[in-house]
Formats: C-alpha cells, sequence, structure tokens
C-alpha cells in the first residue's frame, strides 16, 4: 500500500494545542510561573491555600479572600458516608486506584455533577481538593486497621492531611515542607495527566470526569510514579558508595534513572532545587542524611546526562522528603494528585471556555481491503 503522506509528530513532542495564562514553563532556562508569578516566590512566600486561589481566581486574595476561601476548602473536607464505605471495600487496592474510584463516586453525590458553568467548575474544584486528602488519608488508615480521623478545622490543608494520616497534629515544620510540595506541585501547563482531563472536558463531560481521567493519567511511572520509584532506587543503593556503580549498571542495562528527564525541560526543573534544598534540611533534622548523600551521589553519576538535558525533575527529590516524614511509600503519588487537582480544575476551565473537541487523528500503515473469510473456511 501507498501511505499517506502527512507530519506524524509521536508524542505530541512540542505540539501547541492551545493558548493558556494558568501557568508558563521555560524548558531551557528551567522556569515556571503560576499566572505570571515565579514559582520560586509561591513555594517561598506562599501557601498551598493562597497558590490555588491564585490559580481559580486568577489574582492573589486580599486577607479577607482568602480567610473566606479557606472557610470554604474547610468545609468540604467531609466525604458522604457512602463514599467511605467504598474506601473499606477497595481498600486492598493501590491509594491512586482507591482515589480515582472515590472521585469518581464522588461525582454521583455532586448535585452540580452536569454543570459545566466556569462558576460550578471551580466550586466542584474547590471541593475536590478539599476531599482528596480525606480520601487519601482514611484508606490509608482503614487499610491498616484503623480508624479514619475526621478532619481538624483548625488546621490548614497541608497540616490536616498528616493529622488525618496520623492522628496526631504535625510539627509546622513538617506541615511546611507539605504545603510547599502542593505548591510546587499545584499546575504544570498540558503534561500528560492535564491532557487526559482536558480531551475529557473537550467532549463536554464533566470536572469530576477531567479529574478522574487526571488521576488515571498521573499514575503511570513516566509521570507521577517517578518518586515511588526514585525513593525505592535509594533504598536499594543501600549506601552512598554504591551509587556511581548503581547508576551505571542500570543505565547500561538499559534502564531509566527515575526522577531524570523530562519533555519539556532541558535544563534542571525549577521545582527540583526548593525539594532539594528541603530534602537535605528534613534529612539532617531526623537524623538520617543518608538518603540526600545517596541522592546527590545519583545526580553526579548522571551528570553526562544531565549536560545532555536529561536533568532532575520534581520527583527526584520529593520521594525522600514523604519516606522521610514517615509516608508509606504507595502514598507519593496521591499526594502528587492532591496539590495538582487544582491545577486540572483551571485546565478544565479553560478548555470549557473555548472548547474544542480534542481529536487527533493516527496514520493508518495496516493492511487494506482484505477479503472476509468466513469462519468455517478460516
Ligand atoms: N534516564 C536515562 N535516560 C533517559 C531518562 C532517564 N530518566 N529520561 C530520558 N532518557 C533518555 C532516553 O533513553 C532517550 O535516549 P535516546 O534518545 O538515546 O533513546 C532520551 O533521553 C529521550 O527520552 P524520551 O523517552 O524520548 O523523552 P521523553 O520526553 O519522551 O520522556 C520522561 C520524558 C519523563 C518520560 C523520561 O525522561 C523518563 O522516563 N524519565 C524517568 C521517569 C520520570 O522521572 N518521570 C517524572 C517526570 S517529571 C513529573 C511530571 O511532571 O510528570
Amino acid at each position: 500500500m501507498t501511505e499517506e503522506k502527512v507530519e506524524l509528530r509521536r508524542g505530541l513532542r512540542d505540539v501547541y494545542i492551545d493558548r493558556t495564562t494558568s501557568s508558563f514553563i521555560d524548558g531551557k532556562i528551567g522556569k515556571l510561573l503560576y499566572r505570571g508569578y515565579n514559582i520560586d516566590d509561591l513555594s517561598e512566600k506562599s501557601t498551598f491555600e493562597e497558590t490555588i486561589y491564585l490559580l481559580l481566581y486568577d489574582k492573589l486574595p486580599t486577607q479577607a479572600e482568602l480567610d473566606e476561601f479557606d472557610g470554604e476548602l474547610k468545609a468540604n473536607r467531609h466525604l458522604p458516608e457512602e463514599v467511605l464505605q467504598v474506601i473499606e471495600l477497595t481498600k486492598t487496592a493501590h491509594p491512586m486506584d482507591v482515589l480515582r474510584t472515590a472521585v469518581s463516586v464522588l461525582a454521583t453525590f455532586e448535585p452540580e455533577v452536569n454543570d459545566n458553568s466556569q462558576e460550578a467548575t471551580l466550586r466542584k474544584g474547590v471541593k475536590l481538593t478539599a476531599q482528596a486528602p480525606t480520601i487519601v488519608a482514611t484508606h490509608a488508615r482503614i487499610r491498616e486497621g484503623k480508624d479514619p480521623i475526621a478532619p481538624d478545622d483548625t488546621l490548614g490543608h497541608a497540616a490536616n492531611f498528616l493529622y488525618m494520616l496520623f492522628g496526631e497534629k504535625p510539627l509546622p515544620e513538617d506541615a511546611r515542607l507539605i504545603d510547599k510540595d502542593f505548591i510546587l506541585h499545584a499546575e504544570h501547563g498540558i503534561n500528560a495527566s492535564s491532557f487526559g482531563a482536558r480531551v475529557a472536558a473537550s467532549t463536554q463531560a464533566d470536572l469530576h470526569c477531567a479529574v478522574t481521567t487526571g488521576v488515571a493519567v498521573l499514575k503511570g511511572p513516566s509521570h507521577g510514579g517517578a518518586a515511588e520509584e526514585v525513593m525505592k532506587m535509594a533504598l536499594d543503593i543501600g549506601e552512598e558508595a554504591r551509587a556511581e556503580q548503581y547508576v551505571k549498571d542500570l543505565l547500561a542495562g538499559g534502564g531509566r534513572v527515575m526522577g531524570f528527564g523530562h519533555r519539556v525541560y532541558r535544563a534542571v526543573d525549577p521545582r527540583s532545587i526548593h525539594l532539594k534544598d528541603d530534602a537535605r534540611e528534613l534529612g539532617e533534622r531526623k537524623g538520617q542524611p543518608k538518603w540526600f548523600s545517596i541522592l546527590a551521589s545519583v545526580t553526579k553519576a548522571m551528570e553526562p546526562y544531565s549536560r545532555r538535558g536529561i536533568c532532575q525533575n520534581v520527583d527526584f527529590f520529593s520521594g525522600a522528603i514523604y519516606y522521610l516524614l514517615d509516608i508509606p511509600d504507595d502514598l507519593f503519588i496521591s499526594i502528587f494528585a492532591m496539590g495538582r487537582i487544582p491545577g486540572w480544575t483551571v485546565q478544565v476551565m479553560e478548555q470549557f471556555k473555548n472548547n474544542i473537541l480534542l481529536r487527533p487523528r493516527l496514520q493508518y500503515v495496516g493492511p487494506m481491503d482484505v477479503e472476509y473469510v468466513p469462519i468455517d473456511q478460516r
């Protein structure tokens, strides 16, 4: 057959599908802005609550606006009893499968589920942002045979998550680490999970469909799953002195160093710079500097790759932070998801505002006009 001549862009590499005002990435120098604000400032000076207000409302809030928004988040932390039952029924599954299922079930209790207006989508995004930590923490406790812990309205979003997970109020410095981690994961343009969310929205499916899709797509190790794999690698390496040889052997065998490489960044992912400092300081504070040292040695061994633009990404140090905070490793991706729900919401709102069905094409390269042979003659 003669192949149709098409411009094939496998993996949609460097394809722009629309315009956005939510985030800007300069992959060459490693720069990330949310609504024009540099994440270097937001991660050091803002809170997750303020950052998501910025993303959702396209402006920094006044104190009164932030207080009201914080109240709205807190008021939405509880889950319907039926969702708790579903979590119980699915408790042996991976936390991302439970989160995906719970978000899907929440759609059936959402009075505004089919309302795709900007206002309703924003309200539902706030609700899902507030509910996700309760889902993840509740599941983590139920599967260990412990009672779920009700949200505490005196605690901020990140501190409340740690409280619901561990059953005691976290140190402010530990809560701040998760707060910052959420800020750094909040939005990132048209990454694979946001693209998935936008595809769902482009068919005029609702926000719960889009977020369910986002959670599903995020689960893969090429996207959100890398943090868990990085920490597994660090544990496998075990000693700093073994890191260089481990990396050489892994690469020689055709393997990939998780937490390295990115479709857009050719420089160090700016988010990882903040997490790197946090991982080092936390390791020292916890009397376990070894994990940071191992990861630093992996980074050194990856220098020839970094010179080719395969640099450390957001997932490289985040796993060490979660590990040092005693968070079970299969919860790492769910933490990414909790941070990303505002980003998915903003992407879906943008998609709805100026909607076009996302429907690319595939070039057919199979046989043509094959004669159908009845089953008894094959
Ligand atoms: N270790 C070793 N080699 C790598 C790595 C890595 N982590 N990442 C890319 N490469 C090499 C790859 O082998 C290929 O080499 P060659 O051209 O010789 O065949 C080249 O770099 C280009 O790789 P690619 O797979 O075509 O690049 P991509 O843009 O499709 O992949 C990626 C991006 C993130 C899937 C990939 O870098 C990867 O698998 N990294 C490890 C997983 C990871 O850390 N994922 C988290 C991404 S950041 C969180 C997020 O926002 O999703």
